[in-house]
């Protein structure tokens, strides 16, 4: 890993105290103060709840300029991926930090599709759920079982077995949630067929069942493939930086996806997808999005106009761009161009884009705006919207924390805090209470 170089430093004064503090610089992007040593120093910690303004660790994988609207994984734009490469292909280029070569792929594509199989005994462990539960329910507990079947990958300081990790969770993780679905809506499992590419294969184990075989068009295909690349790794993001942080304890890999699927699931995250169908829904006319929009704009209202808006991006996000012309493509293959839910959704972006509120916050559509919609076309039930997106950041995921334990200075993630609670008092026995 390249290390980031020291071009300046900053003077910070507290009281009678002044620090040198070394300004850092990458390749791309905002420098950075390094205050690894104000505590020493000072006796005080920064405060940044929410990491608006701090960088958590440095990283060679993704890069986001979040004002112009700029995604690239490994120097190459989301655009050029989207267009030329495979899911897999984005998958070795996020592991191995280069992309492959023709042999390099068919190698890694072999890899990958020898390992789509879950073991047999994991099967049991759906039956353990309720039909009616949330299939990200099912995702988390499969994902973190993995930790008790696949013990000869989870020595987290063996490179071999961190990648046999890596390319198992990649593998198998289409099977486990195709299975989440059919667990869900009662149908049998369907296992893996080797002789279909990654996005068919999940496609297959989504749809098929015994009775009938579902062949996807080569442009549903395309379009599921393209999703995947599309949602494959975004830095530092909530949930990513809940694998990185699991992940500095020395947790096995399998046990940080899991949590890393959990954080996902919020609606403020990849659960947006999800949400921005049933907002669509009651919304229900076209005539009523004033009235959302009004709802979105009062701080009295909890309700959001959800895949509008992102923590980085003040800008297009550039996914949702790509997705925008897939959608399309999409409905007009499976015959739903005229869908009045889509035409529903293209009016409230075209309201919202041009509403005072929303231009001054620079609130954008995000990947979530349109994700859904494709999702919604091709055939799945909204419940399984963020399950896709946990499939696809899978990689994201564990490429990022292979980085981190790869990195020679990686400690334990320990964040501190400002105590805001009541100083040291005499215990009351519990009959003076
Ligand atoms: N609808 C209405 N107002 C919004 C929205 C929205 N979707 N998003 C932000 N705002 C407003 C806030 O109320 C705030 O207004 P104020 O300055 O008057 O107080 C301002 O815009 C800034 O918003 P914050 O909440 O400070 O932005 P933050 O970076 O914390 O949140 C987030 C980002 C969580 C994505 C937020 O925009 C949101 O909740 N969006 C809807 C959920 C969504 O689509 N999530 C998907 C994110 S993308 C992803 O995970 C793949």
């Amino acid at each position: 890993m390249s290390e980031p170089k020291i071009v300046d430093t900053a003077t910070l004064t507290v009281g009678d105290k002044t620090v040198e503090l070394p300004i850092l610089e990458g390749t791309e992007g905002p420098r950075v103060i390094d205050v690894r040593k104000l505590y020493a120093e000072t006796d005080m910690f920064t405060y940044d709840p929410s990491y608006t303004s701090t960088a958590s660790c440095d990283s060679e994988l993704t890069y986001i300029d979040g004002d112009v609207g700029i995604l690239r994984h490994g120097g190459y734009s989301i655009e050029d991926l989207t267009e030329n490469s495979s899911f897999l292909e984005v998958c070795y280029l996020l592991l191995h930090k280069e992309l492959p070569n023709q042999a390099e792929l068919t190698e890694f594509e072999t890899t990958i599709t020898n390992h789509t199989m879950i073991h047999e005994q994991l099967r049991n462990l759906y039956s353990g759920f309720r039909r009616d539960a949330h299939p990200m329910a099912l995702l988390i507990g499969v994902v973190g079982a993995m930790s008790a079947f696949y013990h000869d990958s989870t020595d987290i300081n063996d490179p071999q077995q961190r990648l046999i990790a890596s390319h198992r969770l990649i593998a198998k993780m289409p099977t486990i949630a195709a299975w989440a679905y059919k667990y869900t809506v009662g149908q049998p499992f369907v296992y893996p067929n080797n002789d279909m590419s990654y996005a068919e294969n999940f496609l297959h184990m989504t749809f098929s069942v015994p009775a009938e075989e579902y062949k996807p068009s080569p442009a549903i295909v395309r379009a599921m493939d393209k999703i995947f690349i599309l949602h494959a790794d975004h830095e530092q993001n909530a949930s990513t930086s809940t694998v990185r942080l699991a992940g500095s304890s020395g947790a096995n890999p399998f046990a940080c996806i899991a949590s890393g699927i959990a954080t996902l699931w919020g609606p403020a995250h990849g659960g947006a997808n999800q949400a921005v169908l049933e907002m669509l829904a009651q919304i229900g006319d076209k005539k009523n999005i004033p009235e959302f929009l009004e709802r979105a704009k009062d701080k009295d209202d909890p309700f959001r106009l959800m895949g509008f808006g992102h923590r980085v991006y003040k800008n297009y996000d550039p996914r949702a761009g790509v997705l925008k012309a897939s959608a399309d493509e999409v409905l007009e293959e499976v015959g739903a161009a005229n869908d009045p839910l889509l035409d529903l959704a293209m009016e409230l972006e075209r309201i919202a884009l041009e509403d005072e509120y929303f231009v001054e916050r620079k609130l954008f559509p995000n990947v979530d705006f349109y994700s859904g919609i494709i999702f919604k076309a091709i055939g799945f039930p909204t419940s399984m919207f963020t399950v896709l997106f946990a499939l696809a950041r899978t990689v994201g995921w564990i490429a990022q924390w292979k980085e981190m334990i790869e990195d020679p200075g990686q400690r334990i993630g320990r964040p501190r805090q400002l105590f805001t609670g009541p100083t040291e008092r005499p215990y009351p026995p519990i009959g003076n209470r």
